[in-house]
């Protein structure tokens, strides 16, 4: 049987939801001046005879109200663990950040869907070539400085290479398939350079080749054009220079007129050379074409106003961010 006092405690410690508030009750009953310790200090006025059985009620009481309050605190511990695991869904979610598309990637990308538009094949070839299709068939005479040109990085392997540019590909199609052709090779190129802001060792090359019955400069020139005006987003100026390559004859220097007005080298082109039509299998009395070839981190450099190649291989995200 409890108390008077111990049934109110009970009642009392039902609405209690803190620890704070539970100290507050306490100090009530057990604290200094609280219920149950000053009916302590009451007992030395009671009769000789009396105060034993008081005390003795006391004590109990005491007890009693103790365990309450122990167990009130536990239990009000629990619920707070518990809360703390609770999910409050009205808050704002965690943000994960989408990676995108490396500017270089972005301009083969776009590249490729203009030339697809014009009807072109996307075309890929071996990055580990061999001698004749990057240097031979192309029409590089054995001794000729222009296999020095392109500092090539040979591998163990006799007559194996890096290839130093993606115009081989253009052989290896061409000889397992059949005119009229329109490709394009997206590809990564290597040549043994020392690194600076214009030259890395490892580039990209986008090449094209188009080969018919009658393909001309003129055709040459108006696809060249509308992908200029494409890839830049304005009417882009377009200038041919005389130039020199083994593989085409005759051989053009395209440069590209910046918004400041400056005059930037940005491919090599020309009429595909009868020599290389005839290593690859493909009569060149009947067939004709252009091809060329540029850097691609060269032209994503003037797209996006870059003026150091390296950056894009530096996986720097104060870089890449800005794409
Ligand atoms: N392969 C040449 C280079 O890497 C670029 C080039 C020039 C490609 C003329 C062509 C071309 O297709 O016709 O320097």
């Amino acid at each position: 049987m409890s108390s008077k006092v111990i049934e109110e405690l009970k009642n009392n410690l039902k609405i209690v939801n803190s620890q704070e508030k539970l100290e507050n009750i306490k100090a009530k009953y057990l604290g200094k001046k609280g219920i149950i310790t000053l009916a302590f200090k009451e007992l030395g006025k009671l009769a000789h005879e009396k105060r034993k059985e008081r005390g003795v009620f006391l004590q109990k009481e005491k007890k009693q109200a103790e365990n309450l309050f122990l167990q009130k605190k536990e239990e009000i511990t629990k619920k707070l663990k518990k809360e703390k695991t609770f999910v409050d869904i009205t808050l704002p979610g965690k943000k994960f950040s989408l990676g995108h598309i490396h500017p270089l990637s972005q301009v083969f990308k776009q590249s490729q869907e203009i030339f697809e538009k014009m009807g072109f094949l996307v075309v890929e070839g071996p990055e580990l070539e061999i001698e004749w299709y990057n240097f031979d068939a192309l029409n590089f005479p054995k001794d000729h400085p222009a296999r020095e040109m392109q500092d090539t990085l040979w591998v163990k392997e006799k007559g194996k290479l890096m290839r130093t540019h993606t115009s081989p590909v253009q052989v290896r199609y061409m000889e397992k398939n059949s005119p009229p052709f329109r490709i394009i090779v997206p590809g990564v190129t290597f040549r043994n350079e020392a690194t600076d802001a214009s030259h890395e060792v490892q580039f990209n090359q986008l090449e094209c080749l188009m080969v018919d019955k009658e393909v001309s400069v003129v055709d040459f020139k108006a696809i060249i054009q509308n992908f200029f005006d494409q890839l830049f987003e304005r009417k882009v100026k377009v200038r041919l220079r005389p130039g020199f390559f083994p593989f085409t004859e005759p051989s053009f220097e395209i440069d590209i007129q910046d918004k400041k007005g400056n005059w930037l080298e940005c491919m090599g082109a020309g009429m595909v050379h009868p020599k290389v039509l005839e290593n690859s299998g493909v009569d060149p009395q009947k067939w004709q074409g252009f091809a060329f070839g540029f850097g691609a981190d060269r032209m994503a450099m003037i797209k996006f106003g870059i003026n150091d190649i390296r950056l894009f291989y530096s996986s720097d995200l104060r870089f890449l961010n800005q794409f």
